[in-house]
């Protein structure tokens, strides 16, 4: 098969490039009255307007044909059905199964694995019930009050985030606290904002041998042991983990583990017991909805046409920009405080699956894979890095991500205004402000007699720079579970057309190799290292200081 950047399909998307690229936005939005009609989808709760684009109806052709001239619903059908997709790792990447809500089985190797995801999850929520009923408590008869989860990666952005959106659905008082990092301040902020008594502490971690995790563990575990006994911290914590056996070394006991399995990859696992914390804050009705929301987006990606389909829609756009546009970076910015952790979510979804070199086959490849995401809530963009966005010379895609009607009918006229912000931004990036608009602006303001043709430059902005909106009529755990649902098809469907295997990680484990030597350098037992002149430098450096204190 030829290389991606010789296909038909490709060579077809170059040449409309070179024909469209300095069109303007603006001017098709003027002579095209329904651009919204044509480009938009609405699904269930969920509108995509993808009309502020740079693109035509023929672009669109042709990046459909792109993703029909890879077998795009073939390897939709593989992802479903099981088949070993995640060729480096030889498994399967089934977390879809883990939402599914129709009767059919999923086999892997010959057996059906929808039983024991059935328990799994009736495990939990069996579990969850008994916190809130007060029914399973502390060492000292407490009933539970705070919630730790101790986890990194996959094993803490989906559950902090997922808390922070959902907060106002919260079934209980339970407080919730998230340790990731292995800065000894973030675990000193924790421990000293809750009562050992009544936490519960929930070890997240499917290898259950990640570094920062079981170094917060192992600390909290001793300070557990001080202040309640030494049969305390067993009796407050639980595991989440894929490596059931690793969990049972550690010392947590075998009826308070929580199992997932290896085909469910780490930044897709809050659909599993990775999930637990937010079942605790939501309960388990509510995080059904949850399941059934992304579970309405597999259907919807798995049975409509690509040219509706919103996934597909999103990931051609983002390889039209990416691959013919050439940007590196996609902004997401969403206009609501309780998603402000989408970014960061996002970010390692898009950025470890989609961050690859080499295709499938082991081919290195020439084009670029992956966007480098960032972000910020609403609003707080608009005072920071906007004005890159409208006038600098980067192009830099923008996924808008809107709540049409608030949780609190309060603060109606407030939330209008929280929309208009949005809109107004991405009406104006489209948009833009020529010099003369500019110059007729200027002289309205001041007289006529002013006249700055310098200022005028200052003032006028190119506009022409891509958006979409995806607004939820409101957030809810369905609207929740359909939106991260939406995201993760987005990066299998850009990571299928550039033929890369989405669903490994290879490159974070260099540095975790690296870690123990330079340790042992810092502790000054290290023998001859392979470390650079700078790093050595820089731990001596390190060294004195601490020496010096
Ligand atoms: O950063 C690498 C990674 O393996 C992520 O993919 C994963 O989400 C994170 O580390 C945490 O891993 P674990 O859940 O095994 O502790």
């Amino acid at each position: 098969m030829k290389n991606l950047i010789e296909q038909p399909a490709w060579l077809a998307l170059n040449r409309h490039y070179q024909e469209i690229a300095t069109n303007h936005m603006r001017d098709a939005f003027a002579s095209e009255q329904n651009r919204f009609v044509r480009f938009s989808i609405k699904h269930e709760e969920i509108l995509l307007d993808y009309s502020r684009n740079r693109i035509t109806d023929l672009t669109m052709r042709l990046l459909l044909d792109l993703a029909e001239s890879v077998n795009i619903k073939e390897k939709i059908n593989d992802l479903f059905a099981g088949n070993p997709i995640n060729t480096t790792e030889k498994r399967p990447v089934l977390h879809t199964a883990l939402r599914d809500y129709s009767s059919n089985p999923v086999f892997i190797d010959h057996e059906n694995i929808t039983e024991k995801i059935a328990t799994a999850r009736a495990q939990l929520f069996r579990f969850a019930d008994e916190i809130h009923t007060g029914k399973r408590r502390g060492s000292t008869g407490k009933p539970f009050q705070h919630i730790v989860n101790i986890g990194i990666g996959g094993s803490f952005l989906g559950p902090m985030m997922c808390a922070n959106a959902l907060l106002d659905y919260a079934v209980s008082n339970l407080k919730f606290h998230f340790i990731s990092t292995i800065d000894p301040d973030h675990l000193h902020d924790v421990l000293s904002a809750i009562d050992p008594e009544t936490t519960l502490f929930i070890v997240s971690s499917k290898s259950f041998s990640t570094m920062e995790t079981m170094t917060n563990t192992k600390q909290v575990w001793s300070w557990l042991a001080g202040k309640l006994g030494a049969d305390a911290p067993r009796k407050h914590t639980v595991a989440v983990t894929a490596s059931k056996e690793k969990a049972l070394t550690f010392g947590i006991p075998d009826e308070r583990i929580f199992t997932f399995w290896d085909w469910v990859g780490g930044r897709y696992s809050i659909w599993s017991a990775i999930g637990l914390p937010l079942i605790l804050m939501i309960g388990a009705n509510q995080f059904s909805e949850f399941l059934e929301g992304a579970y309405e987006i597999d259907k919807h990606f798995q049975q409509t046409p690509l040219k509706s389909n919103i996934p597909v829609i999103l990931a051609l756009l983002a390889i039209w920009y990416t691959n013919f546009f050439n940007t590196s970076t996609q902004a997401i910015i969403p206009y609501s405080h309780r998603l402000r952790y989408l970014v960061p979510y996002i970010q390692q979804m898009e950025m470890e699956s989609n961050g690859k070199s080499v295709a499938v086959n082991g081919d290195r490849i020439s084009y670029t894979t992956g966007s480098i995401i960032f972000g910020e809530e609403g609003c707080n963009g608009q005072h920071s890095f906007h004005q890159l966005l409208h006038q600098g010379r980067h192009l830099i895609p923008v996924d808008f991500i809107l709540v049409a009607k608030p949780h609190h009918k309060t603060s109606q006229s407030q939330h209008d205004l929280l929309l208009a912000s949005a809109l107004s931004q991405a009406h104006a990036l489209m948009q833009g402000k020529t010099a003369k608009e500019a110059r007729q602006e200027l002289k309205e303001a001041a007289g006529s007699q002013i006249h700055d043709e310098i200022l005028n430059l200052h003032l006028a902005i190119d506009g022409n720079k891509p958006s979409n909106i995806i607004l939820l009529d409101q957030l809810n755990p369905r609207n929740l579970g359909a939106l991260l649902a939406i995201y993760e098809h987005k990066i299998f469907v850009q990571g299928a057309i550039w033929n890369i295997n989405s669903f490994d990680q290879w490159g974070v484990e260099l540095g975790k190799k690296t870690l123990p030597v330079i340790l042992e350098q810092m502790k000054g037992i290290g023998k001859d290292s392979f470390l650079d002149h700078s790093t050595m430098s820089l731990i001596n450096h390190c060294k004195k200081i601490k020496d010096k204190s």
